[in-house]
C-alpha cells in the first residue's frame, strides 16, 4: 500500500489511516530509541577505549625510554601497530548491533526464499488451449491463512475473444480471481476449467506464458520507456515496439507529452500493458483502479 492507495480511499479515511499508522509506529519508535542508546554506548566505548589505550601505551613506553634506555624508534613503531589494531577492534565492536540485525534479517529473507511452494511452477501437463473458454463452476475459495471464504459458489463463464470487466468494492475478491487463473492458489472447492479441462491439468509454464498481467501498481525500472517495454520480449525490434505502443494506445500519449520511446517517465499501466502485448499472450488480466 502506498500514499496514492491511501488517498484513493477518500479524504476522511486518510486522517483515520494516518492516526492508525501513528499508533502502529509507537512501539518501533520506542525500540528504535532503545537500540540507538545501545549502539551509542558501543560507539562511545570504541572511541574512548582507543584514547585510553594510547595514553596507557605511551605512559609505559615513556617508562621504558626513561629508565631502561629503550630505542625510541622501535618503540614508536610498536606503539603505532598497537594503535592501528585497537582502532580496528574498536570499529568492529561498534558494528556488532548491525551485524546481529543483518543476521536476523537474512534469516527472514532466506526463510521466505526457501519456503516450499504447494503448486510447482514447473509442473508438466497439457500444453494445448485451442479456444480459451474459461469457466468457474460453484467456485469457493478461502486463503490458507484465513477462515472466511473470499469467493462463495461463484459461477462465471468467459467465452473466447470476450472482454470481461469484474467490478466490485475493495476486498470483494477481484484480484483473487486473477490469482486463481494464474494458479497462485488452487480453488478450495468447485471447478476452474479452461476449454473443459481443469486448470490443474495444464503445464504451469505453458499456462502462465498464455496469460499476461497488468498489475494495479506495476513496477517500472529506472530505464527508458523502450527498455521497459523490452522486458516483455528482449528480441523485439523498434518497429515491433512502435506497433505495440500503438496497440496499447500509448504512442500518442507519449508524443503528446513531448517524450519519445527513449525518455523515462510515462503511465505505468500502459507500459506494462504493451510490454505484455509484445509477448503475444492469449489472455490479459488487467487490474486498474479508479
Ligand atoms: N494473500 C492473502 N491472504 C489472506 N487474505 C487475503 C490475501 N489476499 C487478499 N486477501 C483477502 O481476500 C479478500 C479479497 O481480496 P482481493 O485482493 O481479491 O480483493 P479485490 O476485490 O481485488 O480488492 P481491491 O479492489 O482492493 O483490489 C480481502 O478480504 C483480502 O483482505
Ligand atoms: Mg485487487
Amino acid at each position: 500500500m502506498n500514499y496514492r492507495t491511501v488517498v484513493s480511499l477518500g479524504e476522511k479515511n486518510v486522517d483515520y489511516l494516518l492516526m492508525k499508522y501513528g499508533d502502529l509506529l509507537v512501539i518501533p519508535h520506542r525500540t528504535g530509541i532503545k537500540r540507538a542508546h545501545v549502539s551509542g554506548l558501543f560507539f562511545g566505548y570504541s572511541q574512548s577505549i582507543r584514547f585510553i589505550f594510547i595514553a596507557f601505551v605511551f605512559y609505559i613506553a615513556g617508562i621504558f625510554v626513561k629508565y631502561y634506555g629503550a630505542d625510541k624508534e622501535r618503540l614508536f613503531t610498536g606503539v603505532y601497530v598497537i594503535f592501528v589494531g585497537a582502532i580496528g577492534s574498536g570499529v568492529s565492536i561498534s558494528q556488532l548491533p548491525s551485524m546481529s540485525k543483518a543476521k536476523a534479517a537474512a534469516r527472514q529473507v532466506f526463510g521466505i526464499i526457501e519456503e516450499p511452494t504447494r503448486i510447482d511452477p514447473k509442473q508438466p501437463g497439457q500444453t494445448n488451449i485451442p479456444d480459451g473458454k474459461i469457466e468457474l463452476k460453484s467456485l469457493l475459495f478461502r486463503y490458507p491463512s484465513r477462515n472466511t471464504n473470499v469467493l462463495n459458489s461463484l459461477n462465471l463463464t468467459i467465452h473466447p475473444n470476450q472482454s470481461v470487466a469484474i467490478v466490485g468494492h475493495s476486498g470483494s475478491g477481484k484480484s483473487t480471481i486473477a490469482s486463481l487463473l494464474l494458479r497462485f492458489y488452487d480453488p478450495t472447492l468447485g471447478q476452474l476449467l479452461v476449454d473443459e479441462v481443469p486448470l490443474k491439468d495444464y503445464s504451469m509454464p505453458y499456462l502462465r506464458e498464455k496469460i499476461s498481467v497488468v498489475m494495479q501498481e506495476p513496477l517500472l525500472f529506472n530505464e527508458s520507456i523502450k527498455n521497459n517495454i523490452l522486458f516483455g520480449n528482449a528480441t523485439a525490434n523498434d518497429q515491433r515496439i512502435r506497433e505495440v505502443a500503438v496497440m496499447a494506445n500509448a504512442l500518442g500519449f507519449i508524443q503528446q507529452n513531448d517524450q519519445d520511446l527513449s525518455s523515462k517517465s510515462v503511465q505505468k499501466n500502459l507500459i506494462t500493458a504493451f510490454a505484455n502485448a509484445l509477448n503475444k499472450p492469449d489472455t490479459t488480466v488487467s487490474q486498474f483502479k479508479q
